[in-house]
């Protein structure tokens, strides 16, 4: 099939731009698109995630407090990601919230709008990223753990969910608060999900057991660090995800 060239700047990527009588060249387009078409496709997120948008996160039809809540999350991450800029005082995002109850979905939402608009974004699993910061570690093992690290302290906007899931050894506190630092240092944001209550976002930190005595529940501050905890909400704007129950389990029912 023959290659179409584009007809503003004949493939060169460039085009020129007459402004106030000044002629002068710009990114063309159809750069801007492949080249956000090649950082989506190097950004890692997950199938499982391929077609969450602002567009496919649902608003429940049966539950006002939820839907009022939830169109509420939904604006505020998609104007995040709309107007974000890494020079902002805040540039990072925080979302916290129960299982199921979007965070992982609005947050690849807010990382595809980021990448459209040019950014490299990278999304990283918490779980994933330790390890493979772990087999990095080995020099036996392959280049690409090795570059997980740096990848991590460097792309441009990096993703990473479900902060703090993994089980606690001082030497993932370390690699945590040296990963955050690095980041809040050179200014680059840092996107976050995770069901870990924190007494500064309203979580609940303990919990009733059946027999009705209290649980304590691990905060974020537990399975992080209290350095890279504080880092953490110095960089990003904090957004509570309403208790709206777990969406896996309600995917049958009318919603
Ligand atoms: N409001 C919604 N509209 C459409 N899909 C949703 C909505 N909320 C969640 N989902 C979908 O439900 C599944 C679970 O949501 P998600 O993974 O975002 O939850 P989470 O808060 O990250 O949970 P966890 O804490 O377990 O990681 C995903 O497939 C997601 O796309
Ligand atoms: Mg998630
Ligand atoms: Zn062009």
């Amino acid at each position: 099939m023959p290659e179409v060239v584009c007809p503003l700047c004949e493939g060169s990527g460039w085009k020129t731009v007459e402004r106030g009588g000044v002629s002068g060249v710009e990114r063309c387009d159809c750069a801007r698109e492949t080249r956000s078409a090649r950082l989506e496709e190097a950004s890692g997120i997950p199938p499982l995630y391929k077609d969450a948008s602002f567009v496919s996160f649902q608003i429940p039809a049966n539950n006002d407090i939820a839907a009022r809540d939830l169109s509420r999350i939904r604006a505020s991450v998609s104007k995040y990601a709309s107007d974000f800029l890494p020079t902002q005082p805040k540039p990072g995002l925080l979302l916290i919230g129960e299982p199921g109850s979007g965070k992982t979905h609005l947050a690849v939402a807010a990382l595809r709008v980021i990448i459209a608009r040019g950014f490299q974004g990278i999304f990283f699993d918490y779980q994933n990223l330790i390890d493979r910061i772990r087999s990095g570690f080995d020099p036996n093992s392959g280049s690409s753990d090795r570059e997980a690290y740096n990848t991590a302290l460097d792309a441009e906007v990096l993703l990473i969910d479900d902060l703090g899931s993994h089980r606690v050894l001082p030497w993932i506190e370390d690699v945590v608060t040296s990963i955050i630092t690095h980041r809040c240092n050179h200014r680059k944001p840092l996107i976050a999900t995770t069901n870990l209550p924190d007494p500064d976002a309203g979580g609940r930190i303990s919990q009733r057991q059946p027999d009705g005595s209290p649980e304590y529940r691990r905060t974020l501050a537990d399975q992080i660090g209290e350095r890279a905890r504080s880092r953490l909400f110095e960089m990003c704007k904090l957004e509570l995800m309403p208790l709206v129950g777990d969406y896996r389990l309600r995917k049958t029912a009318a919603w």
